[in-house]
């Protein structure tokens, strides 16, 4: 089962999911457990270089309240990455953090580090300078 697990203070662990697409439709070669930038400062994007610590990005998530739901997984699990903005999650109900996503089905998560609903974009990526041309 594919599973997202938000790290204190750095990027997003990311276990069995099946698909995992650039802003152009292109598959992007993942491990089973792959760990993704959430800071925005990576060298490596869509991937933590370890950034976070240089730049000493503060965010924590905390772990839910009750287990995660051992849910039924809505279709195959997919991370679509927008075009200089979020991480879109297909699929993957189980995100490890306190704050649940509206919709589990579907959500869409930071990874430029401007969000003042981490680990969830709120649209901070629209009125900043990151960007990703690479994905
Ligand atoms: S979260 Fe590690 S480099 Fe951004």
């Amino acid at each position: 089962m594919a599973t997202i697990e938000v790290l204190n203070d750095g990027p997003l662990k990311v276990t069995g999911v099946k698909q995992f697409l650039n802003s152009r439709g292109v598959a992007i070669a993942i491990e089973d457990t792959a760990f993704l930038c959430r800071c925005g400062a990576s060298a490596n994007k869509p991937f933590c270089d370890g950034s976070h610590k240089k730049t000493e990005f503060k965010s924590e998530c905390g772990k839910p309240a009750s287990p995660a739901a051992t849910s039924q997984q809505a279709g195959e699990s997919r991370i679509d990455i927008r075009k200089n903005g979020p991480l879109g999650v297909t699929g993957v109900p189980d995100l490890v953090c306190a704050k649940a996503p509206a919709d589990a089905a579907r959500y869409s998560l930071c990874r430029c580090g401007l969000s003042q609903n981490k680990p969830f974009c709120d649209g901070a990526h629209k009125n900043s300078a990151f960007s990703d041309d690479k994905n």
